[in-house]
């Protein structure tokens, strides 16, 4: 006898159908599972042995095979125990419902029979939901996760034998009903921007990338505050929207990284990989492509802390999704494009001792160490930097002034408003924010008043700067012109934006 039941797999960050077929044929006791298995795969055999004796069931006797179709895709991951152990049951005879409906089926198996939550959950759902009238029975855990995608009938189920008591009709189980979901926007008062003592320059200077979504480079000896600067980044970010909200959440639940008490990703993510992060950890990749740093990082910032430490390879591999806003990874199994539209924070010391700019201090560094330093980072991924930021060592009045800094919470309502002012001004293209402008956007949106065009000639010429350059300085223009929601971009627009251009370029 066999018999066929439906489960998922993710592939990326998308889910395709899985068919798992079983048959049961005369023989000596064996359990084999075929198409392309990975070994924790081929694990869910002991795993549903015993889930199954455990639910009071006797385990049917001879020959069974297990057929995971399509073939050519591979299967990882404990998440088809409940699909197997179900379609074993039907091909004994044990579950006789014969149901009109698509069901899909997605969970571990504990040996006792209770089901453990699995990763990957959000894009199974949504696959689910564009089968009409489709029903997705998976472990009570994932439920939230499930019931962001509405309109979708989902069964949590505790233990597999309260789920043959469902499909045998005896005692049903209850249709999970979801919350209505809200992004509320906490803000992280430790990291709040009024406990930072002076630093004016950069406060505004994160600002301004905040609103423009620009990517910022921080330059400055040790213990100027940078990495303090960096942290109350996101307390100053607009809120997420519920788009954003839910493709951040997909990438976090293929990880199986939401955190236990939400199923959605609310707050802008921040995430600060080590400088001895390697290339696949920071964008992606493996044998089964999966989502790096960068993408966990999606519609939030990434802070690269010293910068320059990290290896050249692991920066270079940026370049392209710094531009694209996505990464595609191809690898012998499959390639995979998993989105990465981030705000880089970036830190770093001039040079090696971190005091060559210091006017206080004696650098202790060989010129060619300082020059080796500083090339470190190459010109193609300096020129995907909007903003560069020098942030001196305060001095002490500054350290000991007591006067009250302005909150995230204010600078904030700017931002909002600033962003406000693009989403209209976008509202026809896939742009979201200033900084994804492109060259041809530039001409359509960043119209210059006369004296404004005068004085980013007279700097151009004067300062030698380069095409990326004037480019770069028009959009952080268009930025702060934002702010004050005016139609073209004025002389003080271009003044602040050229301080934020690099030094000697
Ligand atoms: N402007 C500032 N206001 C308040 N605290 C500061 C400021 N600058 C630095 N600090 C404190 O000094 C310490 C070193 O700052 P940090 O951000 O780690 O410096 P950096 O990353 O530039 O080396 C931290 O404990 C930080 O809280
Ligand atoms: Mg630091």
């Amino acid at each position: 006898m066999s018999a066929k039941v439906l489960s998922a797999a993710v592939i990326g960050l998308d889910a395709r159908i899985v068919e798992v077929e079983a048959d049961i044929s005369r023989g000596l006791p064996k359990v084999f599972i075929v198409g392309l298995p990975d070994t924790s795969v081929q694990e869910a055999k002991e795993r549903v042995r015993s889930g199954i004796r455990n639910s009071n069931i006797k385990f049917p006797p001879g020959v069974i095979t297990v057929n995971l179709a399509p073939a050519h895709i591979k299967k990882e991951g404990p998440s088809y125990d409940l699909p197997i152990a179900i379609a074993i049951l039907k091909a004994s005879g044990i579950i006789k419902s014969k149901s009109e409906v698509d069901r899909l089926f997605i969970g571990e198996l504990s040996l006792d029979g209770t089901l453990r939550p699995v990763k990957g959950v959000l894009p199974i759902a949504l696959l689910a939901n564009q089968i009409k009238g489709s029903e997705l029975y998976l472990p009570m855990k994932n439920a939230g996760e499930a019931g962001l995608v509405r309109g979708l009938a989902i069964y949590p189920v505790a233990s597999l034998e309260d789920l043959i008591h469902h499909l045998s009709g005896e005692k049903k189980i209850k249709i999970f009903k979801s919350r209505a979901q809200r992004i509320d926007h906490k803000l992280n008062s430790k990291y709040d921007m009024s406990i930072i003592r002076g630093q004016e320059q950069a406060k505004r200077a994160l600002e301004v990338a905040a609103a423009g979504g620009h990517n910022v480079l921080m330059t400055g000896p040790p213990g100027s505050g940078k990495t303090l600067l960096a942290r109350t980044m996101p307390t100053i970010l607009p809120a997420m929207t519920f788009l954003e909200s839910l493709e951040a959440t997909k990438i976090y639940s293929v990880l199986g990284l939401l955190p236990g008490d939400t199923a959605m990703i609310r707050e802008r993510p921040f995430r600060s990989p080590h400088h001895t992060s390697s290339a696949v950890a920071l964008v992606g990749g493996g044998s089964h492509p999966k989502p790096g740093e960068i993408s966990l990082a999606h519609r939030g910032i990434l802070f690269l802390d010293e910068f320059s430490e990290f290896s050249r390879q692991v920066l270079e591999s940026l370049r392209q999704p710094l531009e694209d806003g996505v990464v595609s990874i191809s690898r012998a199994s499959g390639s995979a494009i998993f989105p990465a539209r981030f705000t880089l924070i970036a830190a770093q010391n001039p040079c090696p001792c971190g005091f060559c700019d210091d006017p206080d201090r004696v650098c202790t560094c060989t010129p060619q160490q300082i020059i080796k330093y500083q090339k470190k980072i190459s010109g193609p991924l300096l020129d995907r930097i909007d903003i560069h930021l020098n942030v001196p060592r305060l001095r002490y009045e500054k350290i000991s002034s007591t006067s009250v800094s302005e909150s995230s919470f204010s600078i904030r309502a700017r931002i909002e408003k600033a962003r406000q002012v693009q989403t209209k001004r976008f509202k026809k293209t896939n742009i979201t924010v200033n900084s994804e402008m492109t060259i041809r956007d530039l001409e359509v949106y960043c119209q210059l008043d006369e004296q404004a065009s005068l004085l980013i000639e007279n700097a151009v010429n004067q300062y030698h700067l380069s095409v990326r350059s004037y480019h770069r300085i028009l959009k952080v223009g268009r930025t702060i012109a934002d702010f004050s929601n005016s139609k073209s971009i004025l002389t003080e627009h271009i003044a602040e934006s050229l301080q934020y251009r690099p030094s000697g370029i």
